[in-house]
Formats: C-alpha cells, structure tokens, sequence
C-alpha cells in the first residue's frame, strides 16, 4: 500500500504535492526540481539492472528492501527475478523519498503484485526515507532483510546521513547476506564516492567491485558489499 510520509527535510524537503497524482513524473523533470536527491538525469538501463542481481540467491531472499527505486526499473527486475524463481513468499519494500515517484510507482506495481488470487511476490512502495530503515522493518515485526539494493546517489548525500543509512543498512542484515548499489565512473571525481568507499570497506566483512557495465548513461559498476 502507498503510504505517504514526511518529506524528512533531506537535503532539500521536496515540494508537497496533491494527494491525486496529475502527472506520471519524468526522471529529469524530477531531476531540475531537485538535483541533489534525484542524482541522475535518466533512470539506469536494464543492464545494469542485471548487474546489480547477477548471482543473487533469489530463491532464498524473503524480505527485501530497495531505497531510491525513482521509476523502478530496479523494482521490475527484482520481481521479474522472484517470480522467475517461483519465490512467491518474498516481499519487496521499496523506499522512495520523492512523493510522486513513489505515488506513481505504487500504482504501476501494487494492484498487480498484491492480488490475493494470483501467487505472487508481495510489493510495498513507501513514500520513505532510506534513514528510516529499521524503524520500517521494525513497524512490519521484521527482525532483518536478507538483501537491500539501492539507487541512492552516494556523492551527493551528506556524509553523516550517507553513514547513518549505511550504518543501518548493514545492521539491518544478518551475517553473510548483501547490500547491493551502483556507483557512476564519472562520480569518481567526487570526494564523496571515496567516503562512501571507505564507509562500506568499514561496515562490511567484504566489498566487491563488478566489472563496468558500459550500457548504461553514464557507465557504472556495481558493489556488491557482504555483511
Ligand atoms: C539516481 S536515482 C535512481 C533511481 C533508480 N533506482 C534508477 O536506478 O534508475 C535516486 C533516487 O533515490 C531517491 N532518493 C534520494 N535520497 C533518498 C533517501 N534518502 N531515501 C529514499 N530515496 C531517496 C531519489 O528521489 C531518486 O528517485
């Protein structure tokens, strides 16, 4: 169910919109009306929407939680996955903290996901802060996720709240499973992506880095960072 929540102030609230959406939301007007929180002018591609999911154990996944889905091309291949897999028990908890991206995903995925008739992988899109992580797990009797993927723009999140989400992101997941994020070749000129770096070669046990998936605008790698 699409739940609206606070606009949390990070870093910029997000203007309020009508509880009706008007119009489906495109990534770069979303993109001009907040720069920093968008971080990307164009959704990613497919392919590295397959980057990010190579060699998942998808059939073992029962919870999982994605920030930043924006038009949920992420979102998609996750649920195309599980129902590849026949995992029909998992469910997806995707936090988006632009209203209307969010309300605009909801309604794409959560009729067709969430029919009681059809066996299917249950999908939650939460107008939501990554930040508030543990206090969604927490509210859904959820003790941990078993995968949490992201399209967050590391570079241009504040370092403390950039910490604060990745301290709570591995704390959110039992030994040996994965936090899964993308990282763009031209961002590393940014201080930022070096302090994310060094953030998650802190949290996590290990961090890999994937090949560069050259088919997407602009090219990007994967980290795939084990708890
Ligand atoms: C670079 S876009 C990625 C969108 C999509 N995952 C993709 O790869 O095409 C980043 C998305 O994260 C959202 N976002 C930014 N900060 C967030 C936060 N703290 N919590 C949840 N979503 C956030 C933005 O609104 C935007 O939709």
């Amino acid at each position: 169910m699409f739940r609206s929540g606070p606009g949390v102030g990070y870093p910029v609230d997000l203007a309020p919109e009508p509880a009706d959406i008007p119009r489906r939301p495109s990534f770069l007007r979303e993109f001009l009306a907040n720069p920093i929180a968008t971080a990307a002018i164009a959704p990613s591609s497919p392919h590295l929407a397959a980057a990010m999911l190579r060699g998942v154990d998808i059939a073992s996944l029962r919870t999982i939680v994605e920030f930043g889905p924006g038009t949920g091309i992420f979102t998609r291949a996750v649920l195309q996955a599980l129902r590849a897999a026949g995992n029909t028990g998992a469910t997806v908890i995707a936090l988006e903290l632009n209203q209307r991206m969010a309300a605009a995903l909801a309604a794409d995925l959560e009729a067709g996901a969430n029919n009681a008739d059809d066996p299917a992988p249950r999908v939650e899109i939460l107008n939501a802060n990554a930040l508030d992580i543990d206090r969604i797990l927490a509210e859904r009797g959820l003790p941990h996720a078993d995968f949490i993927l992201s399209g967050l723009g590391w570079p241009s999140i504040p370092a403390k709240v950039r910490d604060a989400i990745l301290e709570k992101t591995a704390a959110a997941l039992p030994q040996g499973r994965q936090f899964r994020t993308f990282g763009y070749h031209i961002g590393l000129t940014l201080p930022g992506a070096w302090g994310f770096r060094r953030t998650v070669r802190r949290l996590f046990s290990r961090v890999e880095i994937s090949p560069v998936v050259w088919r997407n605008i602009p090219p990007a790698f994967v980290y795939t960072c084990t708890t």
